[in-house]
């Protein structure tokens, strides 16, 4: 079983973001799976411009990492996304890696795949955060598991810090867990579906100028 992180501080993983992800992956690897980290500190992810490309190709013609992140996505079976609140939302690393997904939003592409979110913040917050990373894995047609989020108590500590790393590790093996038992999550169906239509319909409206979106719907419905 292959676990991804994407870490979008841009203190990597030396920052408050990276600790609190030390402890969910501890507890992935606790679960016998196997991790990989992408830090988008390193990784080079340009924000979208919009040519449609991707929607007419499959793939993002923009010279950059994207396509790399894309592809270990679209192979492993489960990602965890990690992000700071950056005035109520996430970096904007992360928002720039989130529009380049657009096309696999578009293809719901992860769906069977299975997600994790992290956040920390300065004074709280945390879960709008959450909320707003676990809405965009429903958009890729993965399932949430749940997140872990907290303020911060100085650099790289935090309030409650047993608790909230065995949190943190029960939401890593909570992750594993669920992919192995394939768990349904009911509750996130009805936007997931609600969604689906939306997508398919977008996409069957944009027919003519989509053919990688066409066909991947007309394979998928
Ligand atoms: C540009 C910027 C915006 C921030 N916005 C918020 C915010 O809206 N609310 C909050 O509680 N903390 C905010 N913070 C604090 C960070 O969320 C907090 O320090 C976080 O733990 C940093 O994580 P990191 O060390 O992994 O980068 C902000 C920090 C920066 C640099």
């Amino acid at each position: 079983m292959k676990i991804l992180a994407i870490i979008a501080s841009p203190r990597g993983m030396h920052g408050n973001t990276g600790r609190l992800l030390d402890e969910v992956l501890a507890g992935v690897e606790k679960s016998g799976a196997e991790t990989e980290i992408l830090s988008l500190k390193t990784l080079n992810v340009l924000p979208c411009v919009a040519c449609d490309v991707c929607h007419k190709t499959g793939f993002c013609n923009i010279n950059d990492d994207y396509e790399v992140i894309k592809e270990k996505l679209l192979a492993c079976d489960g990602f965890i996304l990690a992000s700071p609140n950056y005035i109520f939302s996430v970096t904007a690393q992360m928002k720039a890696l989130f529009d380049r997904c657009n096309g696999l939003i578009h293809c719901m592409a992860l769906e069977g795949k299975y997600a994790a979110m992290v956040e920390t913040s300065g004074g709280g917050g945390d879960d709008e955060v959450l909320s707003y990373l676990s809405r965009f894995t429903n958009t890729l047609g993965a399932n949430s598991v749940g997140g872990v989020g907290s303020p911060i108590a100085g650099v790289r500590t935090f309030p409650d810090e047993e608790n909230l790393y065995a949190k943190a590790r029960n939401l890593g093996q909570e992750l594993c867990q669920s992919i192995k038992d394939k768990r349904v999550y009911t509750g996130q169906d009805g936007f997931r579906e609600e969604f689906k239509l939306r997508m398919s319909g977008l996409v069957d409206m944009m027919k003519e100028y989509w053919p990688f979106e066409r066909e991947y719907w007309s394979k998928k419905l």
